[in-house]
């Protein structure tokens, strides 16, 4: 039966694999394309959409992104914006606002963008932020908080996943007792679910705890939520429950919502209100951003559901495919939609690689020091019969140990 194809082609596939060769421009858990180079017959049955367990979703190619775009506009035509404002990027904004329970949202060109237009303006005068050690804020955002927004981070939880009340009490009390100036401390940040920590999504009462009392001591919050409805699926915690924890939230639109690029931040109408300056400021206002507002915005829609539909899914495929021999699979603690895949000696996870992909078109990621590959379960799943998948990976299997 002929699938409607929502992933990249074997091609594309190659061509994101030899992006390996610069792989600091990759996000992390983009990682796992990286050794296939190897794999370049392109055998292609472009009959059944690509089922991978590597990325966030299925990474479009050039032609299933512009052929969606047609099945939206022909849905219903997409409207022009002008400068983010009107059209379809303003009914996007529309609904972050009311998913969000905020007053307002708007349109970023990035993350990266959302997150430090957000600290900077929550901190007001305030020199310091608390950031999670292993954030993108820290880690990811070339130091723009020191270099651009004159911020002094402070990073907590190192070498755990997520730091806790006791951490930001204590690293206030020290920054108090060892600073001769008042802290100057304006805004603690969180991002949940965590990127570097296999997707692991931070205990809701351990974010209530510390938004408590950051509120009661008059600290501003900011959620780097770019993976938020990941966490909430798997939560349960609706996405507005998160927010109204925080003055300013950001939810990517691309990682699960499978724009091109952009992102949503969200927030009070007095707070938003002051973004559009500052965009302009750092250069990244853009004439035309519909193309990523439509695309977004067709994915925001039933996003919970389907989310819902890839968790039991998954939570099957993975039960079936512990049954094979040389299979384990394992959850993250507090995970998402993150596992580790285990691959007894005598399967040859490249091999394994190479038939999933060029028999089955399946990906799976690559294996680490560790010895693991990173599973990710995403809506890619949903585009075949988990029996189809389970059976592939039989085949293969059994091929190599017989
Ligand atoms: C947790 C997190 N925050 C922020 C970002 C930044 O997003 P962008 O690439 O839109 O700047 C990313 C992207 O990888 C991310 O994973």
């Amino acid at each position: 039966m002929k699938k409607q194809n929502e992933g990249t082609s074997r091609r594309d596939f190659f061509k994101i694999g030899g992006l390996s060769t610069i792989p600091l421009l990759i996000p992390p858990m983009a990682y796992g394309a990286s050794s296939l180079s190897e794999v370049l017959k392109d055998n292609s049955d472009d009959s059944k959409a690509a089922v991978n367990f590597i990325y966030d979703g299925p990474m479009f190619s050039p032609q299933d992104y512009l052929a969606k775009l047609n099945e939206i506009d022909k849905a219903n035509p997409i409207e022009i914006d002008y400068y983010s404002s009107g059209g379809v990027t303003k009914a996007l904004e529309e609904e972050f606002a009311r998913i969000t329970g905020k007053e307002k949202a708007i349109y970023l060109p990035t993350g990266t963008m959302a997150n430090q237009l957000a600290i900077k303006l929550l901190n007001g005068n305030n020199t310091k932020v608390i950031v999670p050690d292993n954030s993108h804020v820290f880690r990811d955002e070339a130091d723009a908080a020191q270099s651009v927004h004159n911020l002094r981070l402070i990073p907590l939880g190192k070498d755990k996943s997520y730091f806790d009340l006791n951490d930001v009490e204590h690293a206030i009390q020290y920054l108090d007792q060892n600073e001769v100036f008042k802290s100057g401390l304006g805004t603690v940040m969180i991002e949940n679910p965590i990127r570097r920590a296999d997707g692991t999504v931070i205990p809701f009462e351990t974010i209530v705890e510390i938004t408590n009392y950051c509120r009661e001591q008059g600290y501003k919050l900011h959620l780097d939520g770019a993976r938020l409805h990941i966490a909430s699926a798997y939560s349960k915690v609706p996405v507005s429950e998160y927010a109204s924890h925080f003055d300013t939230v950001y939810i990517s639109l691309y990682k699960y919502l499978n724009a091109g690029s952009g992102a949503m931040l969200c927030g009070d109408a007095a707070f938003i209100d002051q973004i559009p300056h500052q965009i302009k400021i750092l250069g990244g206002t853009m004439l035309r951003n519909w193309s990523n507002t439509a695309m977004a915005l067709h994915y925001l829609n039933g996003i919970d559901q389907r989310w819902q539909e890839v968790i039991r899914t998954g939570a099957y495929l993975i039960s079936e495919l512990n049954k094979l021999d040389g299979v384990t699979i394992t959850a993250v603690k507090n995970g998402s939609n993150v596992f580790d895949l285990k691959l007894a000696q005598e399967i040859n996870p490249q091999e394994l690689t190479r038939l999933l992909f060029t028999e089955y078109d399946m990906r799976i990621g690559t294996t680490n020091e560790q010895g693991l590959v990173k599973f990710k379960v995403n809506e890619t799943l949903l585009s075949r019969d988990p029996e189809e998948i389970i059976h592939a990976w039989k085949a293969a299997i059994d091929s190599m140990i017989g």
